[in-house]
């Protein structure tokens, strides 16, 4: 198995194949976790540049970690104390930083396709963080890592998404990838928070909670985006969570062994009753143990495609 693209901006791109390479690979670099000393050379002397326009707690630590757990030389820009703050343009901080011989930026913007745009000024590898309502394939690959570990082949799921599906780059993500595997994909969503235009073949719309999570093996509930002004787009968040959230009686509805994932943060007893998140169907943490592995088979992946170019 290879991957021959020097970016990695959206799971659309991706093949099957592709996705289950960043997977094995992961599970080979999780095990450099789980040692007493958690470092090992392979990207020594590669320099990675991390630039966060928004906020993120797990994918700005997680890749960190990965970088420092490959040796790799890291920075990451404060947005805030950049010259972003004197006006300085996304391209013009690209090319910036570019002069100063990068092997690969980390990139998480507001904006849709900022990723794409970035990955064209520069010949470093580019990895999508998150560009703001559009993908972000290392949280849809740590998702898909996660339930493999415990289902072993995504295939005949049923996964369930739930909540702000419209304004969430996470879950267009992972309509793409857990789809692009096999599984059936139900998406249950307000009217209002629907993505326009679902044109794959095994994705469907729920008409309602129990339809969404009936024998569902896999149930990704979403949080509501208020800083994409959600908001607007329901009544009321008491009418949200009457309606929308994953209460213990709905989740006896889904498979016995069902597996509850959030990309987090997660609005305890907004979309998810606290219950839920105190007790054993949820993998939250394991997603965040997985994201560190991912984060470092992408960087080996797509650094190795420059090295061999
Ligand atoms: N899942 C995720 O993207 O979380 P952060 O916003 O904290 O990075």
């Amino acid at each position: 198995m290879s991957f021959n693209k020097k970016d990695l901006i959206s799971v659309k791109d991706l093949s099957a194949s592709d996705i289950n390479y960043f997977i094995e690979t992961a599970k080979e670099f999780k095990k450099i976790s789980l040692k007493d000393i958690k470092k090992v050379p392979t990207l020594r002397g590669k320099t990675v540049v991390n630039i966060f326009y928004e906020p993120s707690t797990r994918t700005r630590s997680s890749f960190e970690i990965a970088q420092k757990r490959l040796s790799a030389d890291s920075l990451s820009i404060s947005i805030a104390q950049s010259s972003v703050t004197k006006g300085e343009s996304l391209k013009d901080t690209i090319l910036n930083l570019e002069a100063m011989k990068p092997d690969a930026f980390v990139l998480r913007h507001s904006e849709s396709g900022a990723a794409h745009f970035v990955s064209k000024l520069t010949d470093a590898s580019v990895i999508n963080a998150g560009d703001g309502i559009n993908e972000h394939p290392t949280q849809c690959l740590l998702d898909i890592m996660t339930v493999i570990e415990e289902k072993k082949d995504v295939g005949s799921l049923k996964v369930a998404i739930i909540g702000d599906i419209y304004h969430s780059r996470v879950a267009r993500s992972d309509i793409y990838g857990f789809s692009k595997l096999g599984a059936e994909v139900y998406l249950y969503a307000p009217h209002s928070l629907l993505p326009r235009l679902i044109e794959l073949k095994n994705v469907k719309i729920a008409k309602n909670m129990e339809e969404a999570v009936k024998g569902a093996d896999v149930i990704i509930m979403l949080r509501i985006q208020k800083e994409r002004a959600s908001y607007y787009f329901i009544p009321s968040i008491e009418e949200y969570r009457n309606f929308f959230q994953l209460t213990p009686e709905l989740l006896s509805k889904a498979s016995k062994r069902v597996m509850v994932l959030h990309p987090g943060p997660v609005n305890r007893d907004v979309e998810i009753a606290g219950s839920i998140i105190n007790g054993g169907r949820t993998h939250i943490f394991k997603q965040v143990e997985n994201g560190v592995a991912v984060r470092m088979a992408c960087l080996y992946i797509l650094l190795g495609y420059l090295k061999n170019k």
